[in-house]
């Protein structure tokens, strides 16, 4: 029996002995409040906080001598209010302020219940991202509640999630599949554009939101892609594209919340932020949308893989999957396609706005590279050296994944920058700290994106930003790193040369800001907490 678990009947039998009647009530009562606190005390004072001091309780303090430091936060809750909004800021704050460097490399917390480890290392990032032993994720109860368990993002690691990934790898994210989807980016861009073009001249001013613009490009995008659904940008929003929309915000809002009952079990049965119920509302919308497309595919009697749902209808063998499982996987693709991709766009749009010479650079570039003369292409993108340096900027500056999205958790016992971490921790990176690190970046917060331009052939060659270097990895490392990096790189590089190649994007307003509100807000992607605002002038005629 677990020393915990004594200690609790040790009370209760002491408890039950307490006093005659009518007292027996009244001291029962006292006995187990004052062992609750004497407990969440003794777990609390554990480097880490209690739910690490649960940890060294039940092995009776065997180790705990090397526990990995870290605050203790608060009995019971530990540091949950660390992990309440801006979190990535929150952590730096705690390992810039903490007393010991050590921190940095890693850190131990209590959310509640939940042991985590955060690091702000990019040593130890790899270490930890490129262990076997972090390549599952802790499961909240929003993904379970959304289905998500059964897609790749949070599948367990072994034969299922590995199956996904290898379809998803050959028939959506490949090389050659994203260069024939860039003729879908090229007719969404176009319309992108018409759309803003008639969106400015009836502004007054000329004065376009971009974040609903961007948001639509994106749905549509990946509806292409996955369900092989077209839209008109330009008409007025489709019952269909509307409900997908509002399903994907729900779904947003859900899993970027921190949901208190994943770290504290005993609030589970009261539901009291709604979780499970909002859950079990969006599934059947989502199973009753999913499937209606999946059943007009099927009826539609053609060997051809057009979309995504073609190819997953047409595996067979040991890589079959049951219809529950296929709305699962085409959800999870529409939902992570979607709003990564316009956030970045829109935090690329803000700098360019605020940095007017920054944008004349890439106008010149442009001009350059692709001429007034025609559109751009997708092909221009390895010319357009400068654009990809900014783009680079803008994900080290507003990562839009700071803690990169979804955290890992240790399937077993393991060894991370010296200390002993245990099985079931949960493990985070903190890459906007490292991001932001001046032992790592010189002037951090500084825009600079001629820090990623390749001066001299002697020079060490393009940063990469795909995992390889974890000094900027926005799309996480290893096993379970984003494997829509190379189709997300694709269409931001390519959309956004477009939308300057055919406009001038000037501040709404005069003053230091110029209009330009760069505060964030964390859901499950950092975002502008007000939408970006632009001034647009067309620059070509045609
Ligand atoms: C700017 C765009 C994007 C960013 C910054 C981004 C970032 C990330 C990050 C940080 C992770 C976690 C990586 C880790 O744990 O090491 C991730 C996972 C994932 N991303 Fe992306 N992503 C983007 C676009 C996309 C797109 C377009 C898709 C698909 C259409 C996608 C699908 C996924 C999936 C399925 C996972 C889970 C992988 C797994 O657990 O095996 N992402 N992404």
């Amino acid at each position: 029996m677990e020393s915990q678990e004594c200690g609790w009947l040790l009370y209760i039998s002491l408890a039950a002995k307490c006093g005659g009647e009518p007292y027996r009530v009244v001291g029962f009562v006292a006995v187990l409040v004052v062992a609750f606190a004497v407990t969440s005390l003794a777990h609390w004072v554990a480097p880490g906080g209690p739910a690490w001091g649960r940890y060294w309780w039940n092995r009776k303090g065997v180790g705990i001598g090397h526990a990995i430091p870290g605050p203790r936060g608060f009995p019971v809750v530990g540091s949950m209010p660390l992990m309440a909004g801006l979190a990535h800021r929150k952590l730096a704050a705690a390992v810039a302020t903490a007393r010991s460097p050590a921190w940095r490399r890693l850190m131990a917390f209590s959310v509640g219940e939940t042991r985590v480890v955060v690091t702000s290392d990019p040593d130890v990032a790899r270490e930890l991202l490129a262990s076997p032993a972090f390549a599952d994720r802790p499961v909240k109860e929003s993904a379970y509640g959304m289905l998500f368990h059964r897609a790749i993002g949070f599948a367990p690691y072994g034969t299922y999630w590995r199956a996904l990934r290898r379809v998803a790898s050959t028939h959506l994210f490949s090389p050659r599949q994203v260069a024939a989807s860039a003729a879908h980016r090229a007719v969404i861009a176009r319309q992108m554009v018409d759309a803003m073009k008639s969106a400015a001249a009836g502004a007054g001013g000329g004065v376009v939101q971009a974040r609903q613009f961007l948001k639509r490009a994106s749905l549509h995008n990946v509806m292409w892609s996955v369900f092989g659904r077209k839209y008109e940008l330009a008409a007025p929003e489709s019952e269909e594209t509307a409900e997908l929309r509002s399903m994907v915000e729900e779904g947003y809002d859900l899993l970027g919340q921190l949901n208190w009952s994943d770290h504290l079990p005993w609030l589970a049965p009261f539901d009291l932020q709604k979780t499970r119920s909002r859950c079990s509302s969006l599934v059947p919308r989502v199973t009753r949308f999913v499937t209606r497309i999946i059943d007009d595919h099927r009826a539609r009697l053609t060997l051809a893989a057009d979309d995504f749902t073609d190819v997953l209808l047409s595996l067979h063998g040991n890589d079959k999957l049951s219809d529950a499982d296929m709305v699962a996987v085409l959800w999870e693709m529409i939902f992570r396609g979607t709003d990564t991709v316009a956030v970045l766009i829109e935090w690329i749009m803000a700098r360019l706005v605020l940095h007017q010479d920054v944008q004349a650079r890439v106008h010149g570039e442009l001009d350059r590279v692709v001429g007034p003369d025609r559109a751009v292409t997708e092909s221009d993108a390895a010319n357009l050296v400068y654009l990809q340096a900014v783009i680079k900027e803008v994900l080290r500056l507003h990562p839009p994944g700071p803690l990169l999205s979804w955290a890992r958790l240790a399937t077993s016992d393991v060894h991370v920058a010296g200390f002993f971490v245990p099985s079931g921790t949960t493990a985070m990176v903190n890459m906007w700290a490292i991001t932001h690190d001046p032992t790592v970046w010189d002037d951090p917060t500084e825009f600079k994106p001629e820090r990623f331009v390749v001066r001299s052939p002697d020079q060490a060659t393009e940063f990469p930003i795909t995992g390889s270097d974890l000094r900027l990895a926005p799309f996480g490392s290893g096993r379970r790193s984003c494997p829509g990096k190379s189709l997300a790189i694709a269409t931001v590089g390519f959309w956004v040369a477009t939308l300057l190649h055919e406009f001038e994007w000037l501040p709404p307003s005069d003053g230091p800001r110029r209009g330009v509100d760069l505060s964030e807000v964390l859901k499950l992607s950092c975002e502008m907490t007000a939408p970006l605002e632009a001034r647009l002038r067309p620059r070509r005629a045609v």
